[in-house]
């Protein structure tokens, strides 16, 4: 492993050189892991093709980073600590060598059952290690995960299955998620259905209730580990740009996008991202409180964290139970000393009583993180006060599936914070604010939109199956730029806050969701004509889903029974992540000329700011504003 960055003065210094003279920055890190083969390239770009290729021809096998490389002086060290859902459970320590024994047999279990290079897997599970186990696993053979939120409709399971034709599905038959069961087999089950691509499931049994299996098709876990007798995989050896995984993010518009994420671009930029913006040291306890079914779960729970042989925290259960002072008893029991979160959960955690907070000893506690939506100054106080006593530097760390790693974050203690800011681009990172007219700010202070001037190791390869998608979406609104989706402000010093998604995403609770599918969703129900959904600002969840429903005449259903209605629809095709809080009825969208729904003027009024319009005149039906602005439900 190549030196942490150890101060500011260094920062500014390999930020200068990363961007001068990007090959023999990204070259020097890479040189830190361990490769079969060295690359010949440090990097090819071909913006035309919007085609980056980092480390070519260079061969590594990432769980030969994350596993075979520690065994010799950390083998004993504990690489994963599991907390149970229920504090009454045992917790697991599993040491590096442990899983590294875990999955290589697990991998075999994978081969037996057919699976080889390039397949793609389907993980639909609980956070429990096995999940972590299949997933190095398929990383071990080469196989290409790809992991649904075990929150995720059967609908939206199926969908993405179908999308990378996925041979093999692993889940769990059953899950407590406080005190709530979740039938994890039998909505794969009922996905299934429709994904004719998966031949056989493995089903991890986490509860003894009884599990309906398909014969011929379904086999437990267990059974098929009591097949093997190698507790050794040899692991396939992977071309720096071989996929490593696929995971699916919502888009502005209709079908969720399946971001390809490539082996040693992503391994380099993890890892990287973790030492530095994190500073772990060699016996810290570090705890990511995501899931891993989210990106932020498979750059910093797993991959990062295990090729710098720390020490992970998986945690199974969810915050509020057995009560609001679940995480605090949790870091009190494990020493924890870095904690990364999400603003809802910590908006969350701060409307319940202080004494949940005090009762725990948190002097272990060295750095806080968060992400996944940009944190408000109450939020950003209270943890600071509460939870980091105003000793802990806070490191806001901003970033997204498609960059695969941390872009623009403090380094813990290294870098200086400023509240609510994100703060510097990390090496490698060349950010640029755009105005209207598709020109880049050089002004600060400036607000803009968030674009990228150079590749970075970890970006996202392509849209699975859809290149040009992948283009269009990203590589066209700014010529040679990447496109985040987001907007900025920019201050004098060159800190960056984000101020939020600039097209059709809505962030809830820290989840991306599309508009455009929820509006599908909606549209199914017989008595809809049509609908818009849009976002606004919500105390605990950062944005809450606000849609405005045209019902047909003749429609006879009650607005409440409707209003059921459209959510149970909404829970059947995405999850209930997408639940909507506010449904109102109205005669009509505003619509502009041309036919197309004014979202900026339902989004204003949804939020009850409506101070500033705009000109409505030119609508088509200016006279439905009127009408939903005094119907509004606030
Ligand atoms: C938002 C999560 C402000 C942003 C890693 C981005 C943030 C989207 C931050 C990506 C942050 C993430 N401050 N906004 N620190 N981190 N976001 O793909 O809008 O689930 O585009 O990746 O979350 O969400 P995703």
């Amino acid at each position: 492993m190549v030196d942490k960055i150890h101060s500011y003065k260094k920062y500014k210094e390999d930020y200068i050189e990363s961007v001068e003279n990007p090959e023999k920055f990204w070259g020097d890190i890479a040189e830190g892991f361990s490769w079969r083969k060295k690359w010949n390239t440090v990097f090819k770009h071909d913006k035309e093709n919007a085609e980056v290729k980092w480390f070519e021809g260079g061969k590594l096998n990432i769980t030969e980073n994350c596993l075979d490389r520690h065994l010799e002086k950390n083998g004993n060290k504990t690489a994963i600590i599991w907390e149970p859902n229920n504090p009454d459970e045992e917790s697991r320590y599993i040491t590096y060598r442990q899983l590294y024994v875990k999955v290589s047999r697990f991998a075999n279990v994978l081969k037996n059952n057919g699976i080889k290079k390039g397949d793609r897997v389907c993980l639909y599970m609980p956070m429990i290690p096995e999940l972590t186990i299949a997933m190095l696993a398929c990383a071990r053979i080469g196989a290409v995960h790809s992991i649904v939120f075990a929150g995720f409709s059967s609908s939206a399971l199926s969908s993405r299955i179908n999308d990378s034709e996925c041979k093999l599905l692993i889940t769990a038959n059953e899950v407590y998620r406080g005190t709530k069961p979740i039938n994890l087999k039998a909505v794969c089950d009922e996905a299934l259905e429709d994904s004719p691509s998966v031949e056989k499931v493995i089903v991890y049994r986490r509860t003894v209730e009884p599990t309906e299996m398909k014969e011929g098709r379904d086999v437990f876990w267990f059974d098929e580990l009591q097949k093997i007798e190698n507790f050794e995989c040899d692991a396939e050896e992977m071309d720096a740009e071989d996929m490593l995984f696929i995971l699916y993010t919502s888009g502005s518009t209709g079908k969720p996008k399946g971001m390809v994420h490539t082996t040693g671009g992503y391994m380099v930029g993890s890892t990287y991202t973790f030492q530095n913006v994190f500073q772990y040291e060699e016996d810290d306890v570090y705890w990511c409180t995501a899931d891993i079914g989210w990106i932020t779960g498979h750059s910093y729970i797993i991959y990062g964290p295990l090729a710098a042989g720390a020490t992970t925290v998986m945690f199974e259960g969810v915050p509020s139970y057995p009560d609001y002072g679940r995480f605090w008893e949790i870091v009190e029991k494990l020493k924890v000393t870095h904690f990364y979160t999400a603003p809802t959960a910590i908006r969350a955690l701060a409307k319940h009583p202080i004494s949940l907070v005090e009762k725990y000893d948190l002097s272990s506690l060295k750095v806080l993180g968060s992400v996944g939506e940009p944190i408000n100054e109450d939020a950003w106080h209270w943890y600071n006060d509460n939870i980091g006593k105003g000793t802990c530097p806070i490191v806001d760390t901003w970033w997204q599936t498609e960059t695969g790693a941390i872009m623009i974050s403090a380094m813990a203690g290294i870098t200086p914070l400023r509240p609510t800011f994100a703060t510097m681009p990390l090496p490698g990172v060349q950010p640029a604010l755009m105005d209207e007219n598709g020109k880049e700010i050089l002004d600060s202070p400036a607000e803009g939109r968030l674009a990228m001037k150079a590749p970075w190791p970890s970006v996202a390869r392509t849209i699975y199956g859809d290149h040009q998608r992948y283009k269009d979406t990203y590589f066209s609104a700014y010529e040679g730029m990447y496109f985040t989706g987001d907007g900025a402000y920019r201050d004098a010093m060159g800190n960056y806050r984000i101020t939020g998604r600039v097209d059709d995403v809505v962030i809830v609770s820290g989840h991306n969701l599309g508009t455009a599918p929820i509006e599908n969703a909606i549209d199914e129900h017989l008595d809809v004509v049509e609908c818009a959904v849009v976002g606004f600002p919500h105390d605990v969840k950062g944005n809450a889903l606000y849609a405005y429903v045209t019902k047909i005449d003749e429609s006879v259903t009650s607005e409440d029974d409707l209003r059921k209605e459209i959510n149970d629809l909404i829970r059947g095709s995405i999850g209930a992540i997408a639940k909507l809080d506010k449904i109102q009825f109205v005669s009509g969208l505003p619509k502009t000329r041309s036919g197309k729904i004014m979202r900026r003027i339902l989004r204003k009024i949804a939020s009850n700011d409506t101070s500033n319009l705009g000109d409505t005149s030119t609508l088509l039906n200016p006279e439905v504003v009127t009408e939903i602005m005094d119907n509004v439900i606030l």
